[in-house]
């Protein structure tokens, strides 16, 4: 079983979110709002949703245009994911809906702490110490709150992730390639994520594999008072 190697925290090099802000997640993050719509149920129709780790913003203005009454705090560490997701054309569309803040988990306190619904993707393979993630959907989550998360999952072997670099980047600009092999070398495999749920009470969640090089967790944020049984 390959090791994991962690990457840097941040993305904060212009050239670096250039390079991701013009690359086409047209699939999975498509699939992402899909099945985020698919596995937490209906919706209400109104509600307050926090996006953690929402780089130049694809997720967040893709969610946003999909729930046209919800309002979306947006938090990422690096300044220049920030401004690329203040920069963006449907910045204008979305004023008063998207609330873009440059803020770094940990140490960052949210102005409002009862969210309906936190999501994130491809952060936790970011972070130093994954339980950040976790204690932050904890802590800012209402009562009761949905809760989706993506990332990718860190081949058994490093053959089988030179096959999914070459295959998803293999023509895309080196900069990028090289972050996506090494996102996934920092990445959580399957079992790990379990084991972060298990120690930030969050083990009722559930766990997909939902292609090649992505799982999702999904599922109710239970105040601290109510029982897993109560879900
Ligand atoms: C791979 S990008 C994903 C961006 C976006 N969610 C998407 O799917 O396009 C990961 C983002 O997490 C941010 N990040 C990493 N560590 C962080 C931390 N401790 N606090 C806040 N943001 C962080 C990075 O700066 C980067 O923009």
């Amino acid at each position: 079983m390959m090791p994991r190697t962690p990457e840097p925290e941040l993305m904060d090099e212009v050239e670096q979110v250039q390079a991701y802000a013009y690359a086409n997640f047209e699939a999975p993050h498509g699939r992402f709002i899909e099945l985020l719509e698919q596995r937490l149920g209906p919706a209400r129709p109104q509600g307050r949703a926090l996006d953690l780790g929402c780089g130049p913003g694809d997720i967040t203005y893709r969610f946003a245009q999909q729930r046209p009454r919800w309002s979306v705090e947006a938090i990422d560490g690096a300044s220049t994911m920030i401004a690329w997701a203040k920069q963006d054309p449907r910045f204008t569309r979305a004023a008063g809906q998207i609330d873009f803040v440059c803020a770094r988990l940990p140490n960052w306190e949210p102005t409002e702490s009862r969210f309906d619904l936190v999501l994130s993707n491809s952060l936790v393979h970011h972070l130093s110490d994954p339980l950040d993630l976790w204690r932050a959907v904890q802590k800012c989550a209402a009562p009761n709150a949905k809760v989706f998360v993506m990332d990718l999952q860190r081949p058994e072997e490093p053959c089988a992730l030179q096959t999914l670099v070459e295959k998803y980047a293999g023509d895309e600009p080196a900069i990028l390639k090289r972050d996506f092999e090494a996102s996934l070398h920092a990445a959580y495999r399957i079992e790990e994520i379990v084991e972060q749920l298990e120690a930030t009470r969050l083990a009722h969640l559930t766990v997909e594999e939902v292609s090649d090089r992505h799982w999702i967790a999904h599922g109710t944020v239970h105040s601290p008072s109510s029982t897993v049984s109560s879900a």
